[in-house]
This record gives structure tokens, sequence and C-alpha cells, in this order.
């Protein structure tokens, strides 16, 4: 007997390829993680914490939203700290999708998408993205039309990396408005992007942004995240989730983290300013195709993607493979420091050009 629900029993599980990671000797540019450890203050406030902890007592986030809305440019009333944005999404799904509800998700996407989608058995409708990666905005909007209850946009796109102007966000969000329709942006790499939906926050009603710890700030191991919204939409969120879903050793962690700006500013301006145009020139000098990106992540077609990809893994350069609309085989490789993207190039230049 098999006892799950009948939308469950139809699911796979999501297992991105996590294992053996840690163990490897190269450069994990696989899951579009910070390259570098995170702040050294954030190191030494957990130290701190640790020489005399009470883990023995429940977690009190004291001053945390307040702090976040500070860094966000909004009202700590809009705000809902969860365990990483993967909670946010999936208590976005549950707090307003039922059985059956249709929800636009163009693809390719990020998985967790999907699986919430799934798991909330919605009517997912898969929009494919325009054959240069751009949001298919006109497709959305007819489906808008006909009448939807969740529109996603991912900004920027994981895994393609492209970005959907601010422009069309709020063409989506009117008309998203006017049917009653809820629009969710995903901004997780916001930090590298500096694009952001909050500030149509106070105009349209029907927008929920979630954003994360986890990729600029480096503390994805700590699971940290937060959702933005008008405080009705909070509200509803907050009664489903949990008063404890965030770690004591989290908190400590984020709350220092936003007081070092500044590492954070050095990272990004390292990887968006530095490393990817490296990246980026030497791509382009060698005729291999890639996808404009606003972020940390570049999604590139070599010849011949299997091949390079091993080759980079057999020489130090964990990478992604991916497929794009047409099943053409891609890498998604994450973006790192000038050092760092000057090692890719050289296995590149060594053992996957003219071998
Ligand atoms: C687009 C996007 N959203 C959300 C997440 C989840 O991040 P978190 O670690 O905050 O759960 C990821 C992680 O890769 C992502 O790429």
């Amino acid at each position: 007997m098999n006892y799950a629900n009948k939308n469950i029993q139809r699911m796979k599980p999501y297992c991105p390829p996590l294992n053996g990671r840690r163990e490897y000797t190269g450069l994990n540019l696989d899951f579009n993680e910070r390259t570098i450890p995170t702040s050294k203050k954030v190191l030494t406030k957990i130290r701190e914490y640790l020489e005399n902890p009470d883990l023995q007592m429940y977690p009190e986030y004291g001053g945390f939203e307040e702090k976040i809305a500070g860094y966000v440019g909004t009202d700590e009333s809009k705000m809902m700290i969860t365990n990483g944005s993967d909670q946010g999404i999936d208590l976005i799904f549950r707090t307003f999708t039922d059985v059956g509800d249709k929800v636009v998700i163009p693809v390719p996407s990020f998985a967790m998408f999907f699986q919430c989608a799934e798991v909330r058995a919605n009517n997912i409708l898969k929009i494919p993205y325009n054959d240069d990666y751009t949001y298919p905005i006109e497709k959305v909007l007819k489906e808008i039309e006909k009448g939807v209850k969740l529109v996603v946009i991912c900004n920027p796109n994981n895994p393609t990396g492209t970005l959907t102007p601010l422009e069309d966000i709020e063409q989506i969000l009117r008309a998203a408005l006017e049917k009653d329709t809820l629009v969710y942006v995903d901004e997780a790499y916001y930090e590298f992007s500096k694009v952001s939906a909050v500030t149509l926050l106070d105009k349209y009603p029907n927008l929920i942004v979630t954003r994360t710890f986890s990729k600029a700030f480096g503390l994805c191991s700590l699971r940290i995240g937060y959702v933005i919204a008008s405080e009705e939409i909070i509200g509803e969120m907050l009664k489903i989730r949990g008063p404890y879903d965030m770690n004591m050793i989290s908190y400590i962690a984020a709350m220092e983290a936003l007081n070092d700006i500044e590492d954070l500013e050095m990272y990004v301006n390292e990887v968006m300013n530095i490393g990817k145009p490296i990246l980026e020139e030497f791509f382009e000098e060698n005729g291999i195709k890639f996808y404009p990106s606003g972020t940390n992540f570049l999604f590139f077609a070599p010849e011949n993607r299997d091949k390079t990809w091993q080759a980079l893994k057999d020489n130090g350069i964990l990478t992604r493979k991916k497929n794009g609309l047409n099943d053409e085989p891609i890498i998604r490789i994450t973006i790192g420091t000038s050092k760092q993207m000057k090692q890719v190039i050289n296995v590149f230049k060594k053992y996957i050009i003219n071998s």
C-alpha cells in the first residue's frame, strides 16, 4: 500500500548532485555559491557564540527583521525570515495555491518552483523562455489574461543567468493586479544583479519577493532566507511557518553579515567586474557561445558538452551539466574571483581548445 497522496506518488525527489562535492579538491563551480569563505567577522561572531552557547534554549531573533528591512529598504512588517529561500518558495505555494490552480513557471528555471507546485497538485503552465533566454513576457501576459493564480519570475533566472528588466516585471504586475493574480519574484542573486522589484511593493499588493543569504553572503550551509511582501501577505504566510525554523547560529551569522557590507561589496565587485569579464572575453575570443548573464554564473554551449565537462572536472573544475530549451547540451559555470577564472581558462587552453 502506498499511503502518499496521488500527486506525491507521481513525483520524484529533488536530488541535486551534491555527493562528494566537499571532498573534491578542485574548484566547486557547480552550485552558484560564493567561491571564497564568508566574511571573517561572521566567522568570529559564530566562534564567540560557541564559546558561551545557549543551545539548550529555543532561538530568538531579536532585531533581525528590523535589520534586514533596513538593508532591503522596507518596513519590518513586510518581512518574514525563512529557513533558506527554499522554505519561502514552499510557503508561497502552500499559502496561496490549491489543487488544480494554474501557476505559470517559465522553463528552464529553478527546480524548487516545480517541486513546490507539484506538492500542491497545481496545474503548472510551463512557458518556454524566448530563444535568447529572455523572459517570455508576451506569452505570460496571455496566460494572465486567461486567468492564473500565480506567476513566477526568477530574476536573474537560474540556470540561464538572464535578467528581466523592471519595466517588464511592472507590466506583468499591472496585468496581474487586474486579474487578482499573484506575482512571485525570486531574487536569490540580487546582490550580484542589483535589480530588485522591492521598489514596486507599495504600488503592487500582489507582489512577493524572496531573497537569501546563501549566495553573495556565502552562508548557504546555514540556510537563511527571507520573504518581502505586503503586511497582509506576510500575515497569511506567518500562519504556516514554524516559530523556530531558523537556528540560533544562522541568526548570529546573518546579523553579523549585515554589519559587514564591505565584505559583501568586495566579493560582488570581484565577481561581477573582474572575474566575469575575464571569462566572457575568453569565451568570445574562442567562439564559445554563452548567454548574457546578470549574475555570478554563465550558461554556455561548448562544442562537445560532455567532453568539456569531463575535462574540466578531471582538471580541478566542477561545473553543472544542463539542457537548453530544445534539449541542447549546456554547461552552467559559477563565476568566482579573477584568479579562479584564470584557472578555468588555463584548463580550457590546455585540455579543451585544440585538443
Ligand atoms: C533561483 C534560486 N532561488 C532559490 C534558491 C535557494 O536558495 P536557498 O539556499 O536560499 O534556499 C536557489 C539556489 O540555488 C536559486 O538558484
